[in-house]
């Protein structure tokens, strides 16, 4: 029994592997459970006394050994397949998650992208704001039912500070300021005090337009929206103006433009016209061009102010506006390679 141990002993200390296969058919044959040691742990019962105890000796060196040749062993594979055989260095990288830009910033940015080269700059106001920048220099009458508490959120009364409802008080700011010409297009954030619902929420954006020249006509309204219009959708849209009233401006027009979700044909988003509207336009009225020292006789302008959710609900076919405040990763996601 002597003799097997040693010559097992022996093996143990040449055995030598370079990987974990080799390395399982050793620990079988000599640790395990079934292995040469646990056997001969058996043999070593049936032996005398004085036996077992030089045999013991032998055989627990013959444990050690195996067991520490084992765990050297190991560690050395485990090390050394990390740096090499176990990766694949010509494997693409996983790529890295990135961020995406907002659908409505990728709008606004698109719109800012056309007006600019017409010749727009763009302008930035408060939406914290008084009551004369907001309404009473657009020529708000006193008594205007927008003033009321159904549709402004008030912050004070008596000097009035609200949020701003519109984006038209940059007009004024602008023009308090800066004498004509002016040519600026005004994008931000505009709150109502509406019921939230697929329709209508209590904060949106608007993005403003104004034009403040000697000689600046209606037909120049209609040809910078067309233009625009066809720039943002393609030059198979179509743009129609209706008359309407806005107290800023006279002579007042909405714009709409065919529905790109049914192609004009009808839906529930165009309420079956075939027709969305995008903005609100017109002439400036004098008394707003007074209201910041301009001489109306000498200067006329055009303005409009659009819907920065209503232009995106028709270029993406978003029918729901809550979606675009919800941060829902699913939602944005899907203009990670848009425009
Ligand atoms: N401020 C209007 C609104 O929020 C939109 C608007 C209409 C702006 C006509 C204009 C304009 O500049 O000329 O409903």
């Amino acid at each position: 029994m002597e003799e097997r141990i040693q010559k097992l002993l022996a093996e143990v200390q040449a055995f030598n592997a370079q990987t974990k296969d080799a390395l399982e058919v050793f620990r079988l044959k000599f640790i395990s459970r079934k292995g040469a040691v646990t056997e001969l742990f058996e043999e070593l019962k049936k032996v005398s006394v004085e036996e077992k105890k030089r045999l013991g000796k032998v055989l627990n060196e013959l444990k050690q050994s195996a067991e520490a040749k084992f765990s050297a062993l190991q560690e050395t594979i485990e090390n050394s397949s990390t740096s090499s055989s176990d990766i694949d260095l010509t494997l693409p990288p996983v790529p890295n998650k990135v961020g995406n830009l907002h659908p409505l910033t990728l709008v606004k940015n698109r719109i800012i992208e056309i007006f600019e080269r017409l010749g727009f700059n763009v302008a930035d106001g408060p939406e914290i704001e008084d009551d004369w920048h907001n309404f009473s220099a657009l020529n708000f009458p006193d008594n205007h039912p927008a003033r009321e508490m159904q549709d402004t959120f008030f912050i004070e009364k008596n000097p009035d500070l609200l949020l701003r409802t519109h984006t038209s008080n940059v007009q004024i700011r602008l023009l308090e300021k800066q004498k004509p010409p002016v040519r600026a297009i005004m994008p931000g954030r505009v709150y109502r005090n509406e019921a939230i619902s697929a329709r209508a929420h209590c904060f949106f954006h608007q993005v403003e337009g104004l034009y403040v020249d000697k000689n600046v006509g209606f037909a120049d309204l209609k040809q910078t929206l067309y233009h625009f219009a066809k720039e943002m959708y393609g030059k198979d849209v179509k743009i129609r103006f209706r008359p309407s009233f806005f107290p800023f401006t006279e002579p007042s027009a909405e714009i709409d433009i065919t529905c790109l979700i049914c192609k004009g044909k009808g839906c529930n988003v165009c309420k079956y016209s075939g027709w969305v509207e995008i903005a609100g336009s017109g002439m400036v009225h004098p008394n707003v061009l007074k209201n910041c020292g301009i001489d109306p006789e000498e200067y006329t302008g055009f303005a409009f102010g659009m819907g920065i959710e209503r232009v995106t609900m028709l270029k993406y076919q978003v029918n729901d506006l809550r979606l675009y405040s919800e941060n829902d990763i699913r939602f944005l996601k899907q203009f990670q390679t848009v425009i």
